[in-house]
């Protein structure tokens, strides 16, 4: 078995949750190229037409008819993020500002996840009501914004998704607001914001990145804009990992969006010996994108910090399963964020990998694998309902001496709806 072929993943899922809600703040009409259709992505597409957001079809485009802030309406109904946690939070950062009443809620995964994270500093921004379950530390969250001033927030956690509810709320507020993190998350936000000519700053020293958020700022498209969305790097994880792994491989990725803030997964396979290239490195709206080329490789462990895992937080699953095919030690420290995903994802990681008899130990932040070791198969992987751990072991199943069978297949569709059909056209 080997992969081959050229393969374009569907589009990136961080960049369609926020082509929805930048176009869907400012006033003009967008035209979206290469929209993903998902169902964490539908999510936000749908709360935005119950805030009363025109967004439709049109040939080969998704378009959203913003109308700007104050067009935004007062919901009839609950708001569902589903299993989104992109969704939860940087809805929260659009509602803080907006002066009506609104309940957010979410599936059973996401109900369990932290949003006081999101609230806490949008309250020191005078949020004036919000609460929720567990002391508004879980969905549902019901909220009535409006009166928002400018705050200086550290990002603690590095996560993007509470960073840009925070701009979110800052493109409301009265003064300026101010974000920075020491370890820099995916900066989708301030890229599209500037694209659509919002006045964002952002300044980069060595250990401090801070962006600075002007207030009560209407965004406005002045003729039709046009925005195109790439290949999402962590659908495309999963297939450069069989290529890698599988004897005689070699595939092409299309289009794939090589944020840097993103594609420390490639980056951390070539350091473990992985014959990965760029080729055609582009631009596309103001994201970079390149076509990957992969092929079958020898690999050796490797130490991946607490700084770097922002830029592959989302691949550790896959990055844990090659890790167990490379000669020597893989250690992954620093991601203590994985516990509070769609599932406990060290938990999912370590134990499916046991159960396939790799060599893993599970630290609080982390976790160590000794390589090489062959997986066995003859398994039932339990995916916690979680995508990325069903794409993972799909592609572990591919490497292991038995079948692998996983007790749901329908998840994948959170970010990936067509994984299985891609996976087959690329396996001779
Ligand atoms: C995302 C940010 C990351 C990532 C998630 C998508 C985003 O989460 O894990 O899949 O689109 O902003 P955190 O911001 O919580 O780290």
């Amino acid at each position: 078995m080997r992969l081959e072929g050229v393969l374009r993943v569907p589009s990136d899922k961080s960049i369609s949750h926020r082509a929805i809600i930048i176009p869907a703040i400012a006033k003009g009409k967008t035209l979206i190229k290469n929209w993903l259709i998902s169902e964490d992505t539908k999510a936000t597409l749908n709360i935005f037409r119950q805030l009363g957001v025109p967004i439709y079809r049109q040939d080969e485009y998704v378009v959203v008819e913003g109308k700007g802030w104050e067009a935004l309406q007062e919901p009839l109904d609950i708001l569902d993020a589903k299993n989104s946690g992109t969704t939860a939070r940087l809805v929260l950062g659009v509602l803080a500002g907006r002066p009506f009443f609104s309940v957010l809620t979410g599936d059973d995964s996401l109900k369990k996840r932290p949003m006081g994270r999101v609230l806490k500093p949008l309250k020191k921004m005078g949020l004036p009501y919000a609460d929720g379950r567990n002391n508004a530390e879980n969905l549902p969250i019901a909220l009535r914004g409006g009166n928002l001033k400018g705050i200086d927030f550290f990002n603690e956690k590095a996560s993007a998704q509470v960073k840009s509810a925070i701009i979110l709320a800052g493109l409301q507020a009265e003064g300026i607001t101010i974000i920075s993190e020491n370890r820099k998350s995916r900066d989708h936000t301030e890229r599209m914001l500037k694209f659509f000519g919002a006045k964002i700053t952002i300044k980069e020293d060595k250990n401090l990145y801070t962006v600075k958020v002007e207030g009560n700022q209407e965004l406005t498209v002045s003729s039709d804009i046009e925005i195109s969305i790439p290949a999402d790097p962590s659908s495309a994880a999963f297939f450069t990992a069989g290529a890698v792994l599988l004897k005689d491989s070699k595939i092409l990725l299309k289009e794939v969006l090589v944020n840097p803030t993103r594609d420390g997964f490639f980056r951390k396979l070539k350091e473990m010996g992985a014959k990965i290239n760029y080729l055609n490195i582009r631009n596309l709206s103001n994201e970079p994108v390149a076509d990957i080329e992969v092929e079958f490789s020898q690999l050796k462990g490797v130490k991946i910090s607490p700084q770097e895992i922002p830029s592959l937080i989302d691949e550790i699953p896959i990055l844990a399963i090659v890790a167990t095919q490379a000669e020597g030690i893989t250690e992954i420290r620093g991601a203590k964020e994985l516990r509070v995903k769609e599932s406990d994802r060290i938990k999912a990681i370590v134990e499916n990998l046991q159960k396939m008899g790799a060599k893993i130990e599970e630290l609080e932040d982390g976790m160590i694998i000794h390589g090489k070791t062959p997986l066995k198969g003859n398994v039932k992987i339990k995916t916690y309902n979680d995508h990325r751990i069903a794409m993972a072991f799909t592609i572990a199943g591919l490497i292991a001496e038995g079948p692998v069978e996983l007790d749901n297949y329908e998840c994948v569709a959170i970010s990936y709806p067509s994984f299985f059909e891609d996976l087959k056209k690329l396996l001779k």
